[in-house]
């Protein structure tokens, strides 16, 4: 503990004694002072403390033009409606592309064929119901005839004429249930696909595809749908593409008949 000196103590103690009233009003002598200095200066101080409160204190107030008033009083977009307008371009993407049209890659050959039937519907009907002398494709019929699906590729290309002057009777299975079918005995003329109405390879398979599968309601699970008119058939996009054609398509692929670039006779069903 440290010492405090004497002279020291007898000082405190002598101030201690002076205090309470006269310590206050020496106090308030000090302030009162303080506030005369301030009174004293005000003229230069003023200006200086004006100059210095002016950035810290509220910026004056002007009043608002017309067009703040009306900028104000405005219209305001509720909030939904900006929700709803921040979603628009979202709308618009899905909108147009659900406009695109579906395209043939998504169609594979019956797609297609449903497309070019259009070329022999007006006489074969919509539905393969035969009007007339040209015959009814619909319940099967269509495969009693053509067996293999390579001799009816190879009819509808020429048709009824090519086959008449090539002398080739009998353009389907000759142990046709019925009778084999003879060209031109209909007494009608089915005209050549490719040189009348101008359909390419490609298109001939995917009509005959529909003709064969979708009017005359064939096996969409057996060997032959899968290789010729299934979505994914090798021979299809072959000949879409054009590294195939009917002329060579059976130098191609596995197990094909040939279908050649003239008529030929018709191939039995147990070929
Ligand atoms: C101008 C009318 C006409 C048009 C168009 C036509 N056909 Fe024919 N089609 C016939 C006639 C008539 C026969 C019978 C031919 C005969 O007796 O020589 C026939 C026969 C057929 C046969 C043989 C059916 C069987 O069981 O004997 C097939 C397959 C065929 N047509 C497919 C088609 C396809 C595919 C198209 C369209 C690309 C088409 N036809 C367009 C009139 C037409």
């Amino acid at each position: 503990m440290t010492e405090i000196p004497e002279h020291l103590l007898k000082r405190s103690k002598e101030r201690r004694g002076e205090s309470g009233a006269a310590a206050t009003t020496g106090a308030a002598v000090a302030t009162t002072q303080t506030a005369a200095a301030v009174a004293a200066t005000a003229p230069a101080g003023k200006a200086a403390r004006t100059e210095s409160a002016a950035p810290a204190g509220p910026p004056p107030t002007k009043p608002d033009t017309a067009v703040v008033v009306a900028y104000k009083a405005r219209k305001k977009i509720p909030a939904w409606a900006m929700v709803t307008l921040s979603i628009l371009p979202v709308w618009a993407f899905m909108y147009v592309r659900a406009l695109q049209p579906v395209t043939a890659q998504a169609q594979g050959p019956l797609g297609e064929g449903a497309a070019v039937f259009a070329s022999c519907s007006s006489c074969h009907g919509a539905a393969g119901e035969g009007i007339g002398t040209a015959y009814a494709f619909k319940d099967g019929a269509v495969m009693a005839t053509f067996p293999h699906i390579e001799d009816q590729l190879r009819w509808v290309k020429y048709g009824t004429e090519a086959y008449v002057a090539a002398g080739v009777e009998i353009y389907g299975d000759p142990n046709r249930e019925g009778g084999a079918r003879i060209a031109g005995a209909s007494g009608g003329v089915m005209p050549a696909a490719a040189a009348a109405l101008g359909l390419t390879d490609v298109e001939i398979l995917a009509v005959v595809c529909h003709e064969r599968y979708t009017l005359a309601g064939g096996d969409v699970t057996g060997v032959e749908y899968e290789k010729w008119c299934g979505e994914t058939s090798e021979i299809f996009l072959a000949l879409e593409a054009g590294t195939a054609t009917f002329a060579n398509v059976h130098e191609q692929f596995e197990g094909v008949l040939q279908i050649g670039e003239a008529p030929l006779a018709g191939t039995a069903a147990d070929v």
